[in-house]
């Protein structure tokens, strides 16, 4: 429903919206950020279409071809707004030290009034969209509801596939219901008789949380993780400290279920700092040498874990469609993935080919020509010389799980799943190995604080730096650093006063090198093999080996049927370099030391036992 806003009068909800604090914050937000209209989304089908056809209109939104790519839109952006802003990036907690070191701080009454001029009148001539949704199962006692008013129809249709939006959200919120207050606008008012440029940004950023009051506020950016407010803002930033104030973990981590040729299934939560393969990951196809074994999808990103009265852990993915890395993407590294772009996708930043569909770097053979993410001429002879890219290395699609092969029978599930395994792994080209098993949950949590990766294009910034990146929450985590991680180990300690069988943890690096410089671990599909050794441990089926910092797999123990892999390759990704992790341990120290204000006293309890293990 759209109504012309009249400011200072009260907004006219539509029938359907019986939360009084809910009109009540969108009058106020309307007198704020002054739009010309606002659109209650209702999540129709009907409304997707019409609001795509807005974007069509406003030469945000290409149709791709239908014959092609069917219901399938491409966006591009500004060349300025192609990536998540971490600098500009805030937790505004009344204390700094809650926000911790890792984090942009700024006081809240001082945010407040350095956002009050931005917001105010904000939204001029654009309409406001009322998007409510659902992280999470309607209704799942995991689950939590907000509401996002923004001023893009880009952010109202990503909203409808990247979460459970609409009508269905208020019936579940009622009169007196709990949400999540998210603002988000682009910054670019319009004046009578302005022309809208297709893609409206500011140079001008503002990510905004404020972790007592539960509040996002977003300025500037209309792209992904800084517009899209469920996603990182909320179901990371936010609900990290709802879990650490409510006994419970919101973590970036992909959920995926395995079956064995038994068919016995397990769950498994893995966290992989931005852009490391995590969807690839999530959608593995086992490979033929290892028939009987099935993956299946329950979240590629997010995972929001509550402790069962039973003292399992449960979790439910929080999210409803995937906001996936593009470039790289093809048949061989994910099938499945490709199979689920086959239709009703959003495209954003990728090249537009001569035929009305899509390419990117890695997806297939390059066309002769096409149209580039920044609407330029690209032709492979082009990048050869300049080195221009067809699709920006962030490009990314915006596609409902449902369109998954391997989406999981479980995947909406209220109740969630039982998780039996939690991974972390960074991207590393020496000193990790392969893979190593947890002794215990501390030296899980200290493995996975540790962590550290080479960065890459899902934020702005340099590239192929190593940073640390504790529990791939580096610019995710809501709250002192320090602070997270004494909620893991408390965590762990009630879980196991109380009996319950905590998950094992488990620390990979697909991304290992050889002297060559290249890649030694095939990865993709056959990830599976690390994947059974897992099931195997948790089985008893597999000894492993004690090494440095836990149980690690010797050669055997892998199943290496259809792959030709010698042991002397698997060497190369596992072995243990004395000198590599005396530095890596420096390193560990220099991230404790940033981390001093309250450190929980195990961590360099842990690296003191790995220094002795060593030798060292
Ligand atoms: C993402 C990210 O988009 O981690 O998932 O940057
Ligand atoms: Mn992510």
């Amino acid at each position: 429903m759209t109504t012309t806003a009249h400011q200072g009068a009260g907004v006219k909800a539509p029938s359907f919206v019986k939360n009084q604090k809910l009109i009540a914050w969108v009058t106020d937000m309307v007198a704020l950020c002054k739009p010309a209209a606002v659109h209650w989304c209702d999540g129709s089908d009907a409304e997707y279409q019409q609001l795509c056809q807005v974007l069509v209109d406003a030469g945000t939104f290409k149709k791709l071809n239908a014959a092609k790519r069917p219901n399938s839109f491409l966006a591009c952006s500004d060349p300025s707004d192609v990536a998540r802003v971490e600098d500009r990036t805030y937790i505004c907690s009344e204390h700094k030290e809650h926000a911790g070191p890792t984090n942009n701080w700024m006081a809240p009454a001082e945010m407040r009034q350095t956002l009050q001029p931005l917001f105010d009148g904000c939204m001029a001539g654009r309409t406001m969209y009322v998007v409510p949704f659902s992280m999470g199962p309607l209704g799942s006692p995991i689950a939590h509801i907000g509401i996002e008013l923004s001023d893009s129809a880009y952010v109202a249709v990503n909203m409808k596939i990247m979460t459970r939006m609409g009508q269905a959200v208020y019936q579940v919120l009622g009169t007196d219901g709990e949400f999540v207050p998210c603002v988000h606008t682009v910054g670019a008012p319009l004046k009578a008789g302005d022309k809208d440029v297709s893609w409206p940004c500011n140079k001008t950023k503002y990510i905004v949380h404020y972790p007592e009051t539960r509040e996002i506020w977003s300025y500037g950016s209309g792209y992904g993780g800084n517009a899209l407010l469920g996603k990182k803002c909320f179901a990371l930033r936010i609900a990290s400290n709802m879990g650490r104030d409510q006994g419970w973990l919101a973590e970036h981590m992909l959920i995926l279920g395995v079956t064995n040729p038994e068919g016995q299934k397990y769950h498994v939560a893995a966290a992989f700092p931005s852009a490391c393969g995590k969807t690839n990951f999530a959608m593995l196809i086992p490979p033929a040498g290892m028939p009987g074994w099935k993956v299946t999808t329950i979240g590629d990103d997010i995972a929001w874990i509550k402790p069962g009265a039973d003292g399992k852990l449960r979790a439910i993915n929080p999210e409803a469609g995937y906001f996936g890395v593009a470039p790289g993407t093809n048949t061989l590294t994910n099938p499945n993935c490709m199979a689920s772009l086959d239709k009703d996708v959003i495209f954003t930043n990728v090249a537009l080919t001569d035929d009305g569909d899509v390419w990117w770097e890695g997806m297939s053979e390059a066309p002769a020509h096409c149209i580039d993410w920044q609407g330029q001429d690209w032709t492979p002879a082009i990048a050869k010389e300049t080195g221009a890219k067809a699709a920006h290395p962030n490009a990314r699609f915006t596609v409902a799980a449902t369109n998954n092969p391997a989406l999981d029978s479980a995947w909406d599930d209220p109740a969630g799943v039982v998780i039996d395994a939690f991974i972390f792994g960074g991207r590393r080209s020496t000193t990790v190995p392969l893979v190593t098993e947890a002794r215990n949950w501390v030296e899980g949590v200290y493995m996975a604080a540790t962590m550290g990766s080479e960065t890459t294009a899902a934020a702005a910034g340099q590239q192929g730096v190593v940073r640390r990146d504790p529990f791939a929450m580096l610019p995710f985590a809501g709250y002192n650093m320090s602070d997270y991680f004494q909620h893991w180990l408390k965590l762990g300690h009630k879980l196991r006063v109380n009996g319950a069988t905590l998950p094992a943890i488990y620390c990979v690096n697909w991304f290992r090198k050889g002297e060559d410089g290249k890649f030694v671990w095939p990865g993709y599909g056959e990830n599976m093999r690390v994947l059974k050794w897992m099931i195997d441990r948790i089985e008893g089926k597999a000894a492993g080996q004690e090494n440095v910092f836990g149980i690690s797999p010797s050669y055997g123990e892998l199943n290496w049927q259809g792959l030709n892999f010698t042991a002397e390759q698997f060497h190369t990704v596992t072995h243990i370099d004395k000198a590599a992790w005396q530095t890596e341990l420096g390193l560990h120290e220099e991230l404790f030391q940033q981390l001093a204000h309250h450190l929980p006293a195990e961590l360099p309890a842990t690296k003191l036992a790995i220094a002795h293990r060593l030798g060292l």
